[in-house]
Order: C-alpha cells, then structure tokens, then sequence
C-alpha cells in the first residue's frame, strides 16, 4: 500500500524493501529497513519528506551509520540515506558548498590539495558532513560547526531553510539543529590557508586516533566525556574493559569503543550500553550520556 503510493510520489527513485542495515553501520549491527530511499537531488528529497509527512510515517535519516545503530528486526518506515547528494563545490579560495553526504574524509582531501586547513581535528573521522554537523562531531575541544558559515536544511513543514551559523548554537557533541526533526542537506564551510604548525596537529591527532581500536567493527566513543572527565577512563577504571554481551565486547583497548567481534546484535550493544551505564554510575555517581544515537527505539 505504502510502497504503491511511494512508487506513485516518486516514480523515478529506487526504493528497496527490506533492505539489510547491518552493513550500512559501522558496528555492524541491526535489522532491515521496511524501506530504504537514497534522493540524490533536494527536489528528491523534499517530495520524499512531504509524502513520510502527509502519510504519518516514520522516517530515519542515515548518513555515514558511523556513530548510530538501528534495533533488531524490522525498522518501520522509511530510511533516507544521504549517500547520493554528495557533491562539493569551491565558492572562493577557501569557503566550499558541501552536500550533507559528502564524506569527512572527503573533505580532508580537497582541503589538503589546496593547501588549507583548520579541520585538522576530523582527521580519521568516518562519516558524513550531514552527521557529522547534527553530533558536532570532533576532537580535541574542537568540532565540525565552528566552521561552517551556514546550514541548508529540510524543515519538518516540507519547506527548504538556510540557518546562518550565527542563529545556530552549539558545543561539545551538540547542535542545536539535532534539536528538531529535519534534514541537513548541505552546508558552507569556510577553511583556512595551511601554516607549517598544522602538519604537526593533524599527526598528533592521527596518532590518538590510531590508538584507537581498529580490528572490529566500532561506532566510534561509545559514551560522550562528562565535563571534566574522560569516559573511557572512567569506564576502564569501574573494570568495564572486556564486559561483553553475546559478541558485542567493550574494548581492552579503549574502554570507550564497544566492538562487535562476529554476530553482535544490536539488543547486545544496548545491553552493554546499560552495563557500563550502571557500572560507571554505582561507583562514582556520574551517568554516562551516549554518544551513538540508538534510532528507531
Ligand atoms: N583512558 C584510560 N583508559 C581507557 C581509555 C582512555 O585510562 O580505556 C585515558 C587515556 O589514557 C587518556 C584519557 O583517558 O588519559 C583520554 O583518552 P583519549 O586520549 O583516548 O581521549 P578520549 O577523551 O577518550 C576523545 C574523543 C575521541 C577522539 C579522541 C582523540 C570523546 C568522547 N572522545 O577521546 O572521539 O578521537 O578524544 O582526539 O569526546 C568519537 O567521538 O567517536 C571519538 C572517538
């Protein structure tokens, strides 16, 4: 029924039904998407958003699946994946329009041929600029929407808005954006030409970064640092390293990673989530708030 009515919104999109998450994500985890749509225009994804809208549907967007996981089983409604409306385009010398499923890696590259910088910070970041922006996404005390200079965005009324950096707030894995349902569809981002310090601060943060564990799939920190401490240390320190349930295991490396070493489900991630919750809060009365964003609970 929905997928007639689909089909007649928009005759031109591939829609695939059930259609497997597991290796969409990063951890590996999750069900199927009742249906799966990849827009590669804004006209695209509009109609799209309209008609989830018009028909009461529920409606996830995926970008990178690097920091997120979907449940077990059967996720109703529509996943709109935004690995298609990826393109980048130069402004200026050093400000570029980028499509919200443009990779940060990506974006890393165009920056180094043109000898600029200021995003040092994402370096081995996975993921999409689109997620990326909604998690303010980074390192080091820095983080992706200090460079942006504006969002275009889907707003949940259907229409398109440009949201000056200057109207959006923003702090440690926080964008005011995530705040309401709505799709980023692109971004302004304004770099910097590259001075001789920059080489030695994106090599120091690919060397924490490599210390980071590598061998299994992983969605990143688990946990974002409560102001003032590190997860990782806290969890390492309340004896989480190595917990596991089913085959989802907190890292011996990095107690913050949670690693799915075979068949992981996702009700095993959320299980160890809860643990390491519960631990960390039985010792030292701090509530771990998660970094991964759990969709379609
Ligand atoms: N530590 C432990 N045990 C552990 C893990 C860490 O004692 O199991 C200690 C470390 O020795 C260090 C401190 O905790 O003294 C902080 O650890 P680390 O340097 O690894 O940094 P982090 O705060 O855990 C943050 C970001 C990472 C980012 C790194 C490097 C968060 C939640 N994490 O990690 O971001 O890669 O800095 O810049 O903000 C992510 O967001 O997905 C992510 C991995």
């Amino acid at each position: 029924m929905l997928l007639n009515k689909l089909h007649v919104a928009l005759p031109n999109l591939n829609i695939e039904e059930n259609k497997p998450l597991s290796p969409l994500c990063t951890l590996h985890v999750g069900g199927k998407a009742e249906f799966f749509v990849a827009p590669s225009s804004i006209e695209e994804m509009r109609i799209l958003y309209n008609f989830a809208l018009s028909e009461n549907c529920d409606i996830y967007v995926l970008g990178g699946g690097s920091n997120v996981i979907f449940p077990d089983g059967i996720v109703k409604g529509i996943v709109i994946s935004t690995e298609n409306l990826n393109s980048f385009s130069w402004r200026t010398e050093i400000t570029a329009d980028i499509d919200s499923g443009f990779k940060l890696p990506l974006i890393m590259k165009e920056l180094r041929e043109k000898n600029l910088a200021g995003m040092e910070f994402a370096a081995g970041i996975p993921g999409t600029l689109g997620g990326a922006i909604m998690g303010n996404a980074g390192a080091g005390g820095h983080g992706i929407c200090e460079l942006l200079d504006e969002v275009i965005t889907l707003e949940s009324d259907g229409e398109i808005k440009t949201w000056p950096i200057n109207a959006i707030n923003y702090s440690y894995r926080y964008c005011s954006l995530s705040d309401s349902k709505r799709i980023i569809i692109s971004a302004r981002m304004t770099f910097r030409k590259s001075n001789p310090k920059d080489k030695d601060v994106l090599e120091n943060f690919l060397l924490r970064r490599g210390s980071q564990p590598h061998a299994f799939g992983n969605a990143g920190c688990t946990f974002k640092n409560p102001e003032g401490y590190s997860a990782g240390k806290l969890l390492d320190d309340c004896g989480c390293k190595n917990l596991c349930v089913g085959d989802a295991v907190v890292s011996e490396q990095h107690a913050n990673f949670i690693l799915n070493r075979g068949h992981a489900k996702s009700s095993d991630v959320i299980k160890l989530m809860k643990i390491c919750i519960q631990k960390v809060f039985d010792s030292t009365g701090i509530k771990l708030e998660p970094e991964i964003k759990i969709l379609g609970e």
